[in-house]
């Protein structure tokens, strides 16, 4: 019998070098991070950026995270300021990204970044991932490896299901830790966050020592603002199901066992939540469930994340 999963590889000397050989010729590769699975290519490649976006189905103003081993490697690209240097010493390598304003040499496509002043840039904990950028000559643009709009994969199985064949290699890292994207925060003027994310607002206040901006007049995050995160199903926010064929998803609470139950985490931790929340879903999606109804998460730490990704999929 021929193996589905034929496009999946564990990593090893042998991946690596295949991967970095795919690479450089231009291809892309699915490769596991702390937060979800993403799409990899060259940075600087204008090949690579446009399989990235015809793969996704990503619309042309949706610009894409920059992946680097570390910061020795960003100066040609971004113009770097105080704030990124003091939350970069405390927080990386891990589930940040930040948007600085772009060098005028930086030789990163411009369709990767949708032509704007801005890059967005993060530096990926992930140990496989890690390895692969430090055997590289450039950055990875790399969103993550879903259809646009869908749910983010956090298993290379995942990966598989968004996908298919349509990938030659997806790198098998294990399960995402973290579960959900990285907090975007948007330093290319007074500090804002613009997705939150695992590492919260008040963590980067309480870093830079000052009051983040609140101003929303000028949102840069051109993926934010539209439908996104969806399971393709309609999900209902703070009520429970009306029969069986529904599920629901809720958080903390002994309830009695039932197949439609879904239970974010049952010690009612929420980063235990969050790293099951786009787990939960698509094995709701793909048990073929019509409807989804979640019950109230608290709207604090992690759960600011949760509740932000599930607001974008129930619209
Ligand atoms: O955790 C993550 O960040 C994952 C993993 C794979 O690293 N990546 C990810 O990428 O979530 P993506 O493409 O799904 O989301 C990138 C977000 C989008 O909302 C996009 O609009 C925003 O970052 N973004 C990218 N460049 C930007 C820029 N120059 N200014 C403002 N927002 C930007
Ligand atoms: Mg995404």
């Amino acid at each position: 019998m021929k193996n589905i999963y034929s496009n999946i590889y564990s990593f090893d000397k042998k991946t690596l070098k295949k991967t970095i050989k795919s690479l450089n010729l231009g291809n892309i590769a699915s490769l596991p991070t702390e937060t979800v699975y993403g799409l990899a290519g060259n940075a600087y490649s204008n090949k690579a950026v446009s399989k990235i976006f015809k793969l996704k189905k990503r619309p042309k103003k949706n610009p894409i995270i920059i992946h680097y081993y570390d910061k020795k490697y960003i100066d040609d690209d971004v113009i770097l300021n105080k704030y990124f240097l003091k939350l970069y010493k405390k927080l990386c390598p891990g589930p940040i990204t930040f948007i600085l304003k772009r060098n005028k040499k930086s030789k990163i496509n411009s369709m990767a970044t949708a032509n704007l002043a801005t890059v967005a840039i993060r530096f990926p904990r992930h140990r496989v991932l890690r390895t692969i950028l430090k055997s590289l000559n450039y950055p990875l643009a790399m969103p993550s490896a879903n259809i646009s709009s869908g749910l983010s994969p956090v298993s290379s199985v995942d990966v598989y299901d968004e996908f298919k064949q349509k990938i030659n290699i997806i790198i098998n890292g294990g399960k995402s830790k973290i579960g959900i994207e990285s907090t975007v925060v948007d330093l290319s003027g007074k500090p804002k966050i613009l997705r939150p994310g695992i590492i919260s607002s008040d963590e980067i206040k309480k870093i830079l020592k000052m009051k983040l901006s609140k101003d929303k007049t000028n949102i840069k995050a051109p993926g934010m603002l539209k439908k996104h995160y969806s399971p393709g199903i309609p999900i209902v926010l703070g009520q429970k199901p009306k029969n069986s064929n529904q599920a629901y998803i809720f958080f903390g609470k002994k309830l009695k066992k039932r197949n439609n139950y879904f239970n974010l985490s049952k010690k009612g931790n929420l980063k235990e939540a969050a790293a099951n929340l786009y787990k939960i879903m698509r094995k709701i999606k793909n048990a073929g469930y019509k409807k989804i109804f979640v019950s109230k998460i608290p709207n604090l730490g992690p759960g600011i994340a949760i509740n932000d990704r599930l607001k974008r999929a129930s619209k």
